[in-house]
């Protein structure tokens, strides 16, 4: 089948403002939309500009708007789509080049969370010990591949890019509910704080982004009850 993509482009060195380019592409329904992207820059534009890496949903690096929803592009099959696609950097962070944003204030706030776990325990033999049900308290959120999705999809993020975003408070939920770590208070600390979880409005555009089927939205709101109540 043929395809219509209808890709965004900005070239910092040549243009003042962005633009949309269509390319046409023989594709199969089975392939998918990353498949698709890198057939123009392989065949018809090498100037084409993104980012991907495992091409398998694992890395995180390949997320962007898709038909105006944030998908990682190696799991998006052309089928699900229809024959014109459109494809666009995800919104909110600046554009360095076409479909590449600009990651480091996202990751500067994911280190704000202290994203590792903590024991200054004696280290044991063998490992430190944790039952099922422990482990069940923050097994979502291990599942973040830190793809930005989220943060990018939210328009409390959008309006105030103070605020550590849905993925940082993810990370941070990750260790603050590990029977193991020992920053619970030190991370609820960072927060704790109109950046932090008080700034999220539970618009839920969250949950509906995450290419992993991470529950952000409960997320964010066990945070929010572990600083009120001090439960975890
Ligand atoms: Fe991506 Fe989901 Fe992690 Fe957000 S929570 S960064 S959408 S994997
Ligand atoms: Fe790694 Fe898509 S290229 S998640």
């Amino acid at each position: 089948m043929q395809v219509t993509l209808r890709i965004k482009r900005f070239n910092p060195e040549a243009d003042t403002q962005s633009h949309f380019e269509n390319y046409q592409v023989e594709v199969e329904p089975t392939d998918r939309v990353l498949d698709a992207l890198q057939t123009v820059k392989w065949y018809q534009d090498g100037t084409l500009t993104l980012r991907r890496s495992c091409a398998h949903g694992i890395c995180g690096s390949d997320a962007m708007l898709i038909n105006g929803r944030n998908r990682l592009a190696c799991k998006v099959l052309i089928r699900d789509l229809g024959n014109k696609i459109q494809i666009e950097p995800m919104r909110g962070f600046r554009v360095l080049k076409d479909l590449v944003v600009d990651m480091e204030p996202f990751f500067a706030k994911y280190r704000q969370v202290m994203p590792y776990l903590v024991n200054n325990d004696p280290v044991p033999q063998t490992e430190r010990l944790q039952s099922p049900e422990e482990h069940e308290r923050f097994e979502d959120t291990t599942k973040c591949i830190l793809c930005a999705a989220c943060t990018t999809a939210c328009p409390s993020y959008w309006s105030n890019h103070e605020f550590l975003g849905p993925a940082a408070i993810v990370q941070g939920h990750r260790f603050i509910f590990d029977s193991r770590d020992q920053l619970k208070s030190e991370r609820l600390a960072v927060l704790n704080d109109m950046t932090g979880v008080w700034r999220c409005r539970t618009i839920f555009n969250c949950v509906e982004a995450c290419p992993r089927g991470i529950d952000v939205t409960k997320a964010i709101g066990e945070v929010k009850k572990a600083i009120l109540f001090g439960k975890t």
